[in-house]
């Protein structure tokens, strides 16, 4: 268990022919600027955001498969820019499992405790302090390499009819526990080829907390499994990771797993971090626009809207009367277009209203549970009504499901909006004197 510090992190690829965003072959693409993150001891870190973003490769410039380019990462007190992934004491859970198709499943966990065996009994030679010491040692690696190819003559072999040395031994025992702990003892003498997607996923959780490593990183891990297994899946991982207390680092582009298994979320948008936060921080109280349409499974609608001070948003006939802690917040808005930002499940069908909006039903979809209504606005002009351009999703209790084409009049619920500037796209916060935040 450490902490991981992430200082300043660059990464760039050099130019490769055919790549569009570079007008000199010799400049190099950016792929990761200037991220800084710090995941606590023990902490689960969610690092989430589109495809392409560079999820993957700061992943990999934590494990050390890649170059780092600038800045600083530190697990625990040490820097470890330059140390070989071996000696990283990190284990990364990769999204196709990256098993050993030629060894048991039983082997496919022990790989990797066999070389941290290993190295540990080289370090051993040549420490000797007089000349009999060495001889004694170098008896014992000769003894130890005997072992060693009986060892492994007998690896094929199934579990219990194995040649098993005292380090085997140990081994052995982690083995055990790891399979115990993941409920597949059964298949230590299966091939990778002889698994379901799942058990195959199990194994690859297996390989990497067998080496007890200070962190875990793990790579879409669930992405190949169907959604029940996944579901169980992701329960499990989170209680495996509580139990053993490893920082762990999760990378997915999920919402599901976003939201329910870190203890925060990192947001990344082209190879940046935008927000670091707990999931629901993130969801009720976005940086700006795109955190805000990312994050949530059917995204947040937007509607621009003019702001008149002190306190009155319009839109057409639209008015609405905002409570007065965004008052100040708003104020340099005062006659300009400002970005409203409404959760489909933040959406009421009401009763027509100037405080309510217009619109029309373009289709609708019943989930059993939850029911979805894609609207248009309808915006009077010369008092003719017509449908503006924007488009809104809409959350609707079942037996409110209603039919495409009929009109609709909805209300929004004042206290969960959001602002947003329509040039930076940051969000804006009511900064009030009230001492309760609508978000809150
Ligand atoms: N070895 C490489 N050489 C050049 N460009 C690379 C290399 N590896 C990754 N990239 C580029 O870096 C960017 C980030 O890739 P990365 O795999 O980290 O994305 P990701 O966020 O993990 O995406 P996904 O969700 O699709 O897995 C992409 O544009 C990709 O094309
Ligand atoms: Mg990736």
């Amino acid at each position: 268990m450490a902490q991981v510090v992430l200082e300043n992190v660059y990464k760039s690829f050099p130019h490769r022919k055919g790549d569009v965003n570079n007008t000199r072959r010799s400049e190099s693409v950016n792929i990761l600027r200037r991220i800084n993150l710090t995941v606590e001891n023990g902490e689960f870190m969610v690092l989430v955001g589109p495809s392409g973003c560079g999820k993957s490769t700061l992943l990999r410039l934590i494990a050390g498969l890649e170059d780092i380019t600038g800045g600083n990462i530190w697990v625990g007190n040490s820097c470890i820019n330059y140390l070989p992934p071996s000696q990283r004491n990190i284990a990364m859970v990769f999204q196709d499992y990256a098993l050993y198709p030629h060894m048991m499943v039983y082997d496919n966990i022990a790989f990797g405790l066999r070389i941290q065996a290993g190295r540990l009994g080289e370090g051993e030679i040549g420490r000797g302090e007089d000349g009999e010491k060495l001889l004694h040692q170098l008896l014992n690696k000769f003894l130890k390499t005997a072992e060693n190819l009986f060892v492994s003559a007998t690896r094929k072999l199934p579990n219990g009819l194995r040649y098993v040395s005292d380090r085997e031994q140990v081994v052995n025992e982690q083995v055990i526990n790891v399979a115990k702990l993941l409920q597949i003892e059964e298949l230590l003498n299966r091939y990778p080829k002889e698994l379901s997607g799942g058990q195959k996923q199990r194994v690859a959780l297996g390989r990497a907390i067998a080496r007890n490593p200070q962190v875990f990183l793990m790579d879409e891990p669930l992405s190949n499994l169907d959604a029940k297994l996944r579901n169980q899946t992701r329960a499990e991982i989170v209680k495996l990771q509580r139990q053993l207390g490893i920082t762990t680092i999760y990378v997915t582009h999920d919402q599901t797993e976003a939201m329910t298994m870190g203890d925060r979320v990192a947001v990344m948008d082209r190879g940046q971090i935008i927000q670091v936060a707990p999931p629901l921080e993130i969801y009720n109280r976005p940086a700006n626009r795109f955190v805000a349409e990312f994050i949530g499974s059917v995204p947040m609608n937007f509607i621009e809207v003019k702001f008149q001070s002190p306190c009155l948003i319009t839109k057409g006939d639209f008015r609405l009367t905002l409570s007065e802690n965004w008052g100040n917040a708003l104020r340099k808005y005062n006659g300009r277009t400002l970005i409203l930002g409404v959760r489909p499940e933040h959406w009421n069908i009401s009763l027509p209203a100037t405080k309510n909006l217009p619109a029309q039903v373009e289709w609708s979809e019943n989930l059993g549970n939850d029911s979805y209504l894609a609207v248009k606005l309808i915006e009077t002009k010369f008092q003719q009504d017509y449908l503006a351009s924007d488009e809104l999703q809409v959350r609707v209790p079942p037996e409110k499901l209603v039919n495409t084409g009929e009109k609709v009049w909805l209300s929004l619920n004042p206290d969960k909006i959001h602002f947003f500037d329509p040039e930076t796209e940051l969000a804006i916060f009511p900064q009030s004197n009230s001492p309760t935040l609508p978000f809150e």
